[in-house]
């Protein structure tokens, strides 16, 4: 296992890979946990002694007490569900050491009101957005017109800016979201308290996080969706809007990129999509039904039920490309338990040609026919198997899984350092 100060760790398919459960993992060695791209469209689980805990703003490292914990200025706030998040958590008496990037945006109630619009008036090539209001909040950045944490609990230039961002959606979109628009003082009044109550944790991250670096602090990174969802490499449009792979760490967090020293990809061992795009290895039989059921595969931020597909070792080769893995981490093993078959995407034939990477256009992906190696499958384990192969490691998993995990590696170039089996972070397995 590579030894690591500064750890970056990534989602390789759709999204919903396990990359919280992995975040919890590491986090006992980190000082600092950093979200440094994406909002409230994540949704991340972690349990803890059979406690199920979901994060959509909070670095998953909250759980340990006494980390620092940072979102950065590549990440967009919902101020409402951040502070009923960290509520929740003291409820439970977990008191987060949360710090916010005083350049990181707003999400206002107009955002998620012309969230649910857009998707609307783009029919098909909608990804079907979580309706957070991430795509408009990130437009409103890129459009520069964006409200940042820094303004925002500032109540002059709060109120100056908020008029600006409503009287350009006024003069825009009046017909459609009136109703929204009367709402203005309304917001103005209401978000105005929550800016107030972040303020303490509103600060200039970059500094500290880089005080930390020299001082040879660790850090985990943790990012938010997983490849197909990156906003430039993923399956435009149907992507977050985002860049969920390793260079955001940079922009995202405010950090020097070369200081990363080890970025984890995390890979299902099958896939999940929530949301509209083209899955060359979408199973539409029953068995989808069956594998949902068994890996409890509904959206942690929408409860929408994921769409299921075998392992597609292109979008892991891309993300092994685009973000310098050093390794692979392998979740669900113990969802594909009593499967007949179980295969694996190597690659894409489009038009007799072979594709070892996604292809750049939504369309041509749709048309991609993935080729599959077939695995026999194994049994079923109960519980205890699954405890005794934990307890005696790598060497004790059965030969048709060990399979599996090789042509895994071998495909993709990269040793596979995790097995997970389980939700419980005791539910993994070092393979070296
Ligand atoms: P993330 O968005 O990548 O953090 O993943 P999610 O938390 O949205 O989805 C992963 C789900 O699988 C969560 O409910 C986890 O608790 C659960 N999980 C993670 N690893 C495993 C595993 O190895 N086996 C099983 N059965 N569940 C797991
Ligand atoms: P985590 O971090 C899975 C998907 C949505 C939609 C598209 C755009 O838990 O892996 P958005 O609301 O971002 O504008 O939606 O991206 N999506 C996710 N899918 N896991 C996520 O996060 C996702 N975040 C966004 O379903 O297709
Ligand atoms: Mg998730």
């Amino acid at each position: 296992m590579k030894n690591w100060q500064i750890l970056v760790i990534v989602g390789c398919q759709w999204g919903d890979e396990g990359k919280g459960k992995f975040v919890d993992y590491f986090a006992k060695q980190a000082d600092y946990i950093v979200r440094f791209q994406g909002g409230n469209n994540a949704g991340h689980t972690v349990v803890r002694q059979g406690k199920q805990f979901k994060f959509h703003l909070i670095p998953s490292g909250v759980l340990y007490p006494g980390k620092k914990l940072i979102l950065g200025s590549g990440t967009i706030i919902d101020p409402k569900v951040l502070l009923n998040e960290i509520a929740q958590l003291k409820k439970q008496g977990i008191r987060p050491r949360l710090l916010i990037s005083e350049k990181a945006h707003v999400i206002l109630p107009i955002h998620i009101a012309v969230d649910a619009l857009y998707d609307e008036i783009k029919g098909k090539l909608a990804a079907g957005s979580t309706k957070r209001g991430i795509a408009p909040c990130y437009g409103d950045k890129y459009l520069r017109r964006g409200i940042r944490m820094v303004d925002f609990i500032n109540p002059q230039i709060f109120k100056k800016k908020l008029n600006l961002i409503y009287k350009i959606y006024q003069e825009l979109y009046t017909a459609k979201i009136n109703k929204m628009l009367i709402k203005k003082i309304q917001v103005y009044k209401e978000y105005n308290l929550y800016a107030q109550k972040l303020k303490p944790r509103v600060k200039n991250i970059e500094v500290e996080l880089n005080q930390a670096i020299n001082n040879k602090k660790k850090i985990i990174f943790e990012t938010a969706m997983g490849m197909m969802l990156d906003i430039d490499h993923g399956s435009y449009p149907h992507t977050t809007s985002s860049n969920t792979t390793v260079g955001a760490v940079g922009t995202g967090a405010g950090i020097p990129p070369q200081k990363i020293d080890k970025v984890l990809g995390i890979t299902k061992a099958y896939l999940s999509r929530v949301g509209v795009s083209p899955l060359p290895t979408e199973i539409k039989s029953q068995l989808a039904k069956q594998i949902r059921k068994a890996g409890a595969e509904y959206g942690t931020t929408t409860g929408r039920p994921r769409r299921i597909g075998w392992l597609d070792l292109t979008s892991v080769r891309l993300a092994k490309m685009i973000n310098g893995l050093n390794s692979l981490a392998i979740t669900k093993l113990d969802v594909l338990d009593g499967l007949a078959e179980i295969k694996i995407c190597s690659h894409y034939i489009y038009q007799h040609k072979k594709f070892l990477l996604p292809p750049a256009q939504s369309e041509k992906l749709a048309q991609c026919q993935p080729v599959y190696k077939s695995f026999k499958g194994w049994k079923k384990f109960t519980a205890q198997e699954w405890q005794q192969m934990i307890n005696q490691g790598y060497s004790s998993l059965p030969k048709k899984i060990k399979e599996y995990l090789n042509f895994i590696e071998e495909q993709i170039g990269l040793p596979i350092e995790l097995i997970s089996v389980g939700a419980d972070r005791k539910q993994t397995i070092k393979v070296s």
